[in-house]
């Protein structure tokens, strides 16, 4: 454009001020110049939830919420989903460019060698009782491994940060699967190598006293898919923590361990654990029209529903509904489906979601694939975290390698008392 400028004109002095814009953005720093005198702080952004910040500027993934468009590194997610294995998209997420055949082996070779987690976290899982919820235990489980990790703490070093985030991407699934196996009282099955990323997470959660566990390629693939769909999500809840806690140079666990906090939230990755739970009550397609008018009356939400950036159908929830069909080919059809599909017709139909661009999200379908896939419902949001590991690790690096990064510390409108003086006690109340 001719000129990209914002002229500002401060009416309470008549001054005008003109701001660069770029990217589409004016930098909030630039606002401070506008004083009604020397004394004053300088103009302010309030932006509560941040509805309307940009907090970094970002090359890994990009959302057109208005048109459904999610591609990682300019890669369309649904060609992603279709053409590729798990950690080829890690590695385009991490590095920016999709493997060669010898540079996904080498990846591959890395991660592999670093699957097992320290034997003392075992020890740390059995401190939990055994129906404690899993992504507690991760988030406590991902901040212990830093005390193993010293060297995690050299944040400033690029080479550093990439042997920390191949640990963490693969010592996650191992997490989750020790857990899995203890609240049920089931032996640890050790992660296996010769299986790829998603088959070896499946042997170490199911496999049983057969020799020679089988991976059901179908399960694999499934699975695949799913995690390539949650691997990154540009500056949502989780990848804001990720980023907000790297900024004080806090190593990389202890960082994924308050993203995971983050995720566990059920207007977060909880939501997929939740939306289960909202079938089950819902109970049949008879009861879905008194629910529809309990969210209508603000009673409830509709869970898997919505999202800050999607005004339009998430594109992830698309591929996981074709992939659930696949997937029931397998296991059978879950009966959840046909109440999912109902509420969704009778919502897309009513001026209530329409009027507030309300459509299926990312978690609205992914819970039905994972309980027809054997998983219980409080274990969906870890297989949310799994793969949002690398969306987390590829967000801190960016972060850690920006110049104009720095230690997060938003300002705030105080709205507080002014001065008053100390009241002794005997005059209170
Ligand atoms: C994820 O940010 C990401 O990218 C997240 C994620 C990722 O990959 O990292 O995509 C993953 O977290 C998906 C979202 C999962 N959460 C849920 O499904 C929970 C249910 N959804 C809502 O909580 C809500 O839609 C949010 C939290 C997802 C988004 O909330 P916003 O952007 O703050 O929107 P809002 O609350 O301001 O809603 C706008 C209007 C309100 O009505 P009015 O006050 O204007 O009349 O829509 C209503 C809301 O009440 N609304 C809903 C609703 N979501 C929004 N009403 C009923 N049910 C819902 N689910």
């Amino acid at each position: 454009m001719a000129n990209d400028t914002l002229t500002i004109t401060d009416n309470r002095t008549n001054a005008t001020y003109t701001i660069p814009i770029k990217d589409g953005a004016i930098r909030a720093m630039d606002l401070r110049q506008i004083k009604t005198d020397p004394e004053d702080f300088g103009l302010l952004s309030y932006d509560p939830a941040f509805m309307n910040t940009a907090s970094c500027r970002s090359s890994i993934t990009f959302i057109d919420g208005d048109r459904g468009i999610l591609r990682y590194r300019g890669y369309p997610i649904e060609q992603l989903a279709e053409n590729c294995r798990f950690l080829e998209v890690a590695y385009l997420i991490l590095n920016g460019e999709l493997p060669t055949a010898r540079q996904l082996e080498e990846f591959e070779a890395q991660i592999k060698a670093e699957l097992a987690v320290p034997e003392n976290i075992k020890r740390i899982i059995e401190g939990f009782h055994h129906d404690a919820h899993p992504m507690a235990v991760l988030a406590s489980t991902l901040a212990a491994l830093s005390t193993f990790y010293p060297d995690a703490k050299k944040v400033r070093d690029p080479a550093n940060r990439r042997k920390q985030i191949i640990r963490l991407i693969a010592k996650v699934p191992t997490l989750a699967a020790y857990f899995y196996r203890y609240s049920r009282g089931l032996p640890y099955v050790d992660p296996d190598p010769r299986l790829s990323y998603t088959g070896n997470f499946m042997k170490m959660l199911w496999k049983g006293l057969e020799p020679d566990y089988q991976v059901n390629p179908v399960v694999e693939r499934a699975l695949d898919i799913l995690f390539i769909l949650h691997a990154d999500h540009e500056q949502n809840c989780s990848a804001n923590a990720m980023r907000s806690v790297g900024s004080s140079e806090a190593d990389p666990y202890v960082c994924a361990a308050a993203a995971t906090a983050a995720l566990f939230g059920p207007l977060h990755g909880g939501a997929n654990e939740q939306v289960l739970r909202m079938l089950d009550e819902i109970g049949s397609v008879e009861n879905i029209p008194s629910y529809i008018e309990d969210v209508k009356n603000r009673k409830r939400l509709l869970m898997g529903f919505g999202h800050r950036i999607y005004k339009n159908y998430d594109p992830r929830a698309r591929i996981i509904k074709q992939t659930a069909d696949k997937v029931f080919e397998v296991t059978g059809r879950n009966p959840k489906l046909d109440i999912a599909l109902e509420l969704e017709r009778i919502a897309l139909s009513d001026e209530y979601f329409i009027s507030r661009k309300l459509y299926p999200n990312v978690d609205f379908y992914s819970g039905i694939i994972y309980q027809a896939l054997g998983f219980q419902p409080e274990i969906f949001t870890v297989l949310f975290a799994i793969p949002r590991m690398t969306g987390w690790c590829a967000q801190w690096d960016e972060m850690m390698g920006d110049p104009e990064q720095k230690i997060a510390r938003p300002r705030q409108v105080y709205i507080g008392y002014g001065h008053r003086d100390f009241v002794p006690m005997d005059q209170r109340g």
